[in-house]
């Protein structure tokens, strides 16, 4: 079973008012319900047409999951104008529909064949980076969708902001996105978070009516191209600020990542001193407290690689060689799926020292509300689960922190930032990079001199934002 996830009635029924919203549907015109797993919503348009004494229009169901047909079979076998596919509703197909209402399977990359992946990616816009099944189904869907036709799913909040919806957005705002209704939290239960109804028309771009979860509504132009919507949703106008973060940056990175934490990571306490001179303290997320501002690692991270990134030979290893030989040691370095493109005793990924052994802001990848420490010595050296921001200059870095730390700021990344589990903030360098700074403080960040926007930032290149 792929991603079937029944949708519940009122929301069926909420979903089949907004689709035929100031229409009426005539016997002639068509709906399609792709992945329609027990045909929920085709229940929910028969019901529609009966409460209004209308005929039914032409309604047709798609589902690939055999164990489905039985029940759907059964159900609507009876009505003529209902047909039931078994097919695949990512296989080519021009037949076009006036209405289309569904509920797409949320299929993560990871569920897919290599098969899939690669037939996907061949056919659609959408399948990009660690895509989803629900995009395509939206991308499918909006090319069949008839001119004047109008479209309603439910899906994940997350394609309004995520990176990989980026193309989606994009195909979406070509179109008349009429509302976007961000629905209570629970509609299903625990099984999808954040759950949104968006409904398109096939008609030229307009704006966009907002219904919020607090009950509110706004009325928004939506960007033209892929940018994250939710910002727009919720009237952010510090959108349009000139300077961000990453303008005031040398670097702004997720940590270290050496593939074998428990080979290179150890205490520091009674670690042996011939290691010393490979020897540097690290941090991980969970060991950064929000309590408190201070940062003592016990813990120092072995690293073979010199201050101009390049990796050691191991002759030149001394101690350290002696240890990364140790059998344990060494068998469970050349286990990893890395070094097939790397020597067996490489990180994962290449550590950026002439960066991050500076004077740093360090914050944890997820949190409940995002903290930052800072790094006065840059000597830490940050893990994976905690992402650094190296300011172009030092002498200013707690301008940067103490913006980072206001009421402003945190609003922002929370409307800006992934939710992970609990609600809590995924903070993500991309997402980082596009904090925007006030006038003043980046004033202030560049030692009183002006600072140049994004889009005008000569320096780019020599830049590395990951
Ligand atoms: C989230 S469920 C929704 C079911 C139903 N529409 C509802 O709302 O109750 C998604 C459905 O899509 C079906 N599905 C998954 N991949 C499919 C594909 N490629 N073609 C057709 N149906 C598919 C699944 O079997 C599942 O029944």
């Amino acid at each position: 079973m792929k991603g079937f996830v029944p949708t519940p009635r009122e929301t069926v029924d909420t979903m089949v008012d907004l689709l035929f919203r100031g229409r009426s549907p005539t016997a002639d015109n068509t709906v399609l319900d792709p992945g329609c797993g027990t045909g929920e919503f085709i229940g929910g348009v028969i019901r529609w047409c009966q409460r209004r004494r209308l005929p039914l229009p032409r309604i047709t169901g798609v589902e690939s999951d055999p164990c489905h047909l039985p029940a759907l079979r059964a159900k609507y076998d009876r009505l003529r104008a209902v047909s039931i596919e078994h097919a695949d509703f990512l296989e080519d197909s021009r037949t076009a529909y006036d209405y289309i209402v569904g509920n797409p399977p949320y299929v993560p990359i990871t569920g897919l064949s290599e098969a899939e992946k690669a037939r996907y990616r061949a056919r659609y816009a959408t399948a990009r980076g660690r895509f989803d099944l629900y995009l395509l189904f939206f991308e499918e869907a909006l090319r069949r969708l008839a001119p004047g036709g109008r479209l309603v799913f439910i899906t994940p909040e997350k394609y309004l902001y995520v990176e990989t919806a980026g193309p989606l957005r994009e195909l979406l705002a070509r179109r008349h996105v009429e509302e976007i209704l961000l629905v209570r939290e629970d509609t299903f239960g625990e099984l999808v978070t954040y759950p949104t109804i968006t409904v398109v028309g096939h008609a030229p771009p307009g704006r966009t009516q907002v219904v919020r979860r607090d009950g509110t509504t706004v009325t928004v132009k939506l960007p033209p191209r892929g940018d994250p919507w939710l910002p727009f949703l919720e009237g952010d106008v510090s959108q349009c600020a000139a300077v961000r973060l990453a303008d005031l940056c040398l670097r702004l990175s997720c940590g270290v990542a050496t593939g074998a934490d428990s080979v290179f990571v150890r205490p520091a306490e009674g670690l042996d001193p011939a290691l010393r001179p490979f020897a540097h303290p690290t941090i991980a997320g969970r060991e950064l407290a929000p309590a408190t501002t201070d940062l003592t690692p016990r813990f120092i991270m072995l690293i073979p690689y010199g201050a101009d990134g390049r990796l050691m030979p191991l002759g030149q290893l001394g101690a350290l060689q002696s240890y990364l030989l140790r059998h344990d040691v060494r068998r469970r370095l050349v286990a990893r799926t890395c070094v097939k493109r790397k020597p067996w005793y490489a990180f994962h990924e290449t550590p950026v020292l002439r960066d991050i052994l500076r004077p740093k802001i360090l914050c944890k990848d997820i949190g409940e509300t995002p903290h930052f420490w800072i790094d006065r010595s840059g000597e830490i050296v940050p893990r994976h689960s905690v992402y650094y921001i190296v300011p172009r200059e030092s002498a200013t870095i707690d301008v940067i922190a103490d913006y980072l730390r206001s009421p402003s700021a945190h609003e922002w990344l929370r409307r800006n930032c992934q939710r992970a589990a609990k609600g809590f903030l995924r903070l993500q360098s991309h997402v980082l990079q596009r904090l925007p700074v006030p006038d003043n403080v980046a004033r202030a960040a560049a030692g009183g001199r002006p600072v140049l926007g994004a889009g005008a930032r000569p320096l780019q290149a020599e830049l590395s934002f990951r």
